[in-house]
């Protein structure tokens, strides 16, 4: 039998494949789970029927569980000697507030066990082919939040990025403004290539290439979505030609912006 604890999950990008098989073999005889919204119907669908299930995600400006209620609710149900999970989008570690969890239960002197789960950033590099990291193009990769509605989360960048450097930007907004300006103004030049990637690894999956001088032409991806910056994003041309090629082979209309130029191909 399992020992009673509260599991911190991750439940990967979107394809609900990308599940670990600890993560699906823990959900599977939890007693409680408390969601996010990001977390897949079919992730879901592996929680045993009376199981208590807690959705407390956020979404599109909805009214969500505040932080300090989702804490004290795994406390709650921690004491009461229930397995409890907590399931969350990609890896709970990252921009995830995983950690501030795990801090309360260790407080509260209740076992607690860390699921990885694969980053929205992987799943979007797995989705378009883009390699992160590559011995000739990027040796540095960074992972940050754009999070419109906290500007400081964009002041704090450091003030040079390395130039060979894969910028990841977890919650970019709608508004890329100040993004632009802060890549711009931290030494990535204009015309390198960008990508905005919606619903990655899902069968929703959008891909927009652009360099960072036109990201303000970007059309508006629903979430959610994550930008990628750096040379390593021409990887997803030749796969994104591809589609192309297929879609329009069956009659699909497809206009896409050439990362290197910036206009639309001919
Ligand atoms: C609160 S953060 C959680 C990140 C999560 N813990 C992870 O490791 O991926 C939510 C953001 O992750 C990104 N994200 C998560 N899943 C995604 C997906 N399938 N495609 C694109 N972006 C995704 C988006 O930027 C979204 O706004």
């Amino acid at each position: 039998m399992e020992t009673r604890k509260v599991f911190l999950v991750g439940a990967g990008p979107g394809d609900p494949e990308l599940l670990t098989l600890k993560a699906a073999r823990v959900l599977r005889s939890a007693d409680v789970v408390l969601h996010d919204d990001l977390v897949s119907a079919e992730v879901l669908a592996l929680i045993p029927p009376q199981a208590q299930v807690i959705n407390v995600g956020k979404r599109c400006g909805m009214k969500s569980t505040p932080q300090e209620e989702i804490n004290k609710l795994l406390v709650q149900y921690g004491l009461m000697g229930l397995q409890v999970v907590r399931l969350k989008g990609g890896d709970p570690f990252i921009f995830g507030r995983g950690g501030e969890e795990l801090e309360t239960l260790q407080q509260a002197g209740i076992e607690v066990e860390i699921i990885p789960g694969i980053t929205a950033a992987l799943g979007v590099a797995a989705g378009t082919q883009i390699p992160l990291t590559h011995r000739e193009l990027s040796s540095t990769l960074i992972l940050v939040t754009g999070n419109s509605r906290n500007a400081e989360h964009i002041a704090n960048w450091p003030d040079a990025l390395p130039s060979n450097a894969t910028i990841v930007v977890y919650m970019p907004g709608h508004q890329l403004f100040p993004l632009q300006q802060r890549l711009l103004s931290s030494g990535v030049a204009p015309e390198t290539p960008c990508a905005i990637i919606s619903g990655a690894t899902s069968e929703t999956e959008q891909v927009h290439l652009t360099v960072v001088a036109n990201l303000l032409a970007a059309p508006q991806l629903s979430a959610p979505r994550l930008l990628v910056v750096g040379e390593v994003v021409r990887f997803a041309e030749s796969r994104q030609l591809r589609k192309q090629f297929n879609d329009f082979s069956v009659g699909t209309q497809y206009s896409e912006v050439s990362p290197n130029t910036g206009e639309n191909p001919a």
